[in-house]
């Protein structure tokens, strides 16, 4: 055998992803939505990171069941043609979650043109591969995954609850079992790693599901945090260092987005999870978030300096 005919590493490697995708390509069909719940005409879906990734996969499929989707991004650029191929479905409201001041503006034009949101999905995310601190004076893994979306939720809440039966979807992720909630340095000044602020800003995104959960309790409103699975996007493309292996083994092995917005618009209208609010669905199963998580003076801690430097009345 010459060396042509032997297969190379790269193509070994190649092979064992092919196979590996191709048992992931599609949603699973075990977890389908009922189809009494996939009429989602005259429902609005408040949808952030709608450009992109599986957050763009899920504006599809939310628009296929019908609904009204309104899509809160930061670059109207990339979400015009998202606009002109969906028409009157989807509207775009400019909101950048690495700015609180325009978390109010988008906050406040979503509360001015929509009487109702059934479902607020917090989809936006980032890792940015590096320490960067926003000209409001936040670490920008805190305020973009944790404290925007902490800040949007808030705004629109009572919004949610005129709508019930409402959902809130936090989309979080497996890293949240690595995370830490440094109450002594939240914005990391003395001691930064990418996957410690992502971890934790997740760690706190599932506090906060908790919390709202226990808040919403009789209102008809349930809220959820999602890990949407190991998902083929561009969330890894700025990472560096160690973590740029992970962005390789993205491209090789993770599922395609499709698979991730299944995951959303499940957790967002089926009445499978209807008696889970509070959950951590870790993609298509509840699992028991990290164990900070479930500590309940830890959760009121945070939900105080949450409320704290957002802005927010407690
Ligand atoms: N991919 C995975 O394997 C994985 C695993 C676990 C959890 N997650 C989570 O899944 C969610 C979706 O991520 P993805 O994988 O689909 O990544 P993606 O393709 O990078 O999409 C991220 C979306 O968030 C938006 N976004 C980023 N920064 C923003 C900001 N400052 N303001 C408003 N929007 C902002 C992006 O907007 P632009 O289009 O303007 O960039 C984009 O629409 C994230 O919360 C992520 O943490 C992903």
């Amino acid at each position: 055998m010459d060396s042509r005919q032997r297969m190379s590493r790269l193509d070994r490697l190649r092979a064992l992803a092919g196979s590996m995708s191709r048992q992931r390509r599609k949603p699973n069909p075990a977890h389908a939505i009922p189809a009494e719940d996939c009429d989602l005409t005259s429902k609005t879906i408040v949808l952030t990171g709608g450009t992109d990734g599986m957050g763009r996969a899920a504006v599809d499929i939310f628009c296929e069941m019908g609904a009204k989707v309104v899509l809160l991004g930061r670059n109207e650029a990339k979400a015009k043609p998202i606009v002109d191929e969906l028409g009157p479905s989807v509207e775009f409201v400019h909101c950048d979650l690495s700015s609180l001041a325009s978390v109010r503006r988008a906050a406040t034009q979503v509360l001015s043109d929509h009487p109702s949101i059934d479902a607020l999905v917090n989809n936006a995310g980032i890792n940015a591969g590096e320490r960067q601190v926003t000209e409001e004076g936040f670490e920008v893994h805190w305020v973009v995954n944790y404290l925007g979306p902490f800040l949007l939720t808030s705004l629109l809440l009572d919004r949610v609850i005129a709508s019930a039966p409402a959902r809130i979807v936090n989309v979080s992720s497996a890293m949240e079992v690595f995370g830490h909630v440094h109450f002594d340095d939240l914005q990391l000044e003395r001691d930064f790693s990418t996957g410690k602020a992502y971890s934790q800003a997740k760690l706190a995104l599932n506090m906060f599901t908790l919390d709202l959960s226990r808040r919403l309790e009789g209102s008809g409103v349930t809220a959820y945090a999602l890990n949407p699975g190991f998902i083929k996007t561009n969330l890894l493309r700025d990472t560096k260092g160690s973590l740029s292996f992970g962005n390789v083994m993205m491209r090789l092995f993770a599922s395609p987005p499709v698979v991730g917005a299944d995951r959303i618009v499940r957790l967002a209208v089926s009445s499978a999870y209807e008696g889970v609010s509070g959950q951590f669905i870790y993609e298509d199963e509840a699992r028991p978030p990290n164990k900070e998580a479930l500590d309940g003076e830890i959760v009121e801690r945070l939900m105080e300096v949450s409320r704290a430097s957002a802005g927010v009345e407690g």
